[in-house]
């Protein structure tokens, strides 16, 4: 049976509800990603960032010249962001009557197995994308879900990952939990995710009004969508 929570998180400090734990990501720096955002759109181009969390990647992007809104509905993860206009709303009830040259939907968001927040989340995209500007999402490749296992990664300074319990309701659903430990701190996020392929995304972006134009550098994660 599908489990019927889609997120749920544990450990010290404050939690957001959608599981991730505030401390922990203040203590992550980013992986590449602003660097691939920013080659991907103009030089300078505005940039709407949903579910920015601390600022992680914000803080980078406005280091490379961008103009960045950080939305997120949690208002103990915005209160690390510095440097970028914040609004605390969730991203489904977003309205902020502009556009921007680039929104982007990162870390996965996308993939939550709740058809109409999804729905709504592209609906937000499409509102506040400029009519030549891009939506740019990050999803798992497709395959992903097929052949992700269980792993443990030590990341160095008493910092360890672990993907624990994963499974598979349904062939298009995996739910699992990460993780992570940080010297005698501990965090747990569990998360029920659904596969985006490219032919289920192509048809959601389409309800939303937006198309699918290509992947950032090639990389299937990182998919470009533009306004139909
Ligand atoms: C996994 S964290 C990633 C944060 C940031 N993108 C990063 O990579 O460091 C997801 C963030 O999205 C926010 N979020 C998730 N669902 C949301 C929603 N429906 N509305 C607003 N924020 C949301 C959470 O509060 C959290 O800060």
């Amino acid at each position: 049976m599908t489990p019927r929570k889609l997120y749920h998180g544990t450990g010290p400090g404050p939690i957001t509800p959608d599981g991730c734990a505030v401390d922990y990501y203040t203590m992550l720096t980013p992986n590449g990603e602003p660097e691939r955002v920013h080659a991907a759109i103009p030089e300078g181009a505005s940039i709407l960032e949903l579910g920015s969390g601390v600022g992680r990647v914000t803080h980078s992007l406005l280091a490379l010249g961008h103009q960045v809104t950080a939305v997120d509905e949690s208002p103990e993860m915005l209160a690390h962001v510095r440097g970028a206009e914040t609004v605390c709303s969730s991203i489904q009830s977003l309205t902020l009557h502009r556009t921007f040259d680039a929104v982007l939907l990162m870390s996965f968001v996308v993939e939550t197995a709740d058809d109409g927040l999804r729905q709504a989340f592209l609906r937000t995209c499409r509102e506040h994308v400029a009519e030549d500007g891009s939506v740019i999402l990050q999803r798992q490749a497709p395959e992903w879900y097929d052949t992700v296992q269980p792993f443990e990664r030590d990341a160095g300074d008493g910092h360890t990952v672990r993907m624990t319990e994963i499974s598979r309701p349904e062939p298009d659903l995996l739910t699992a939990t990460m993780e992570y430990t940080v010297g005698d701190r501990r965090w747990t996020h569990t998360f029920l995710s659904r596969r985006l392929d490219d032919d289920f995304l192509e048809a959601e972006l389409g309800k939303a009004g937006l198309r699918m134009s290509g992947f950032l550098d090639g990389d299937r994660g990182w998919v470009r969508a533009v306004p139909r």
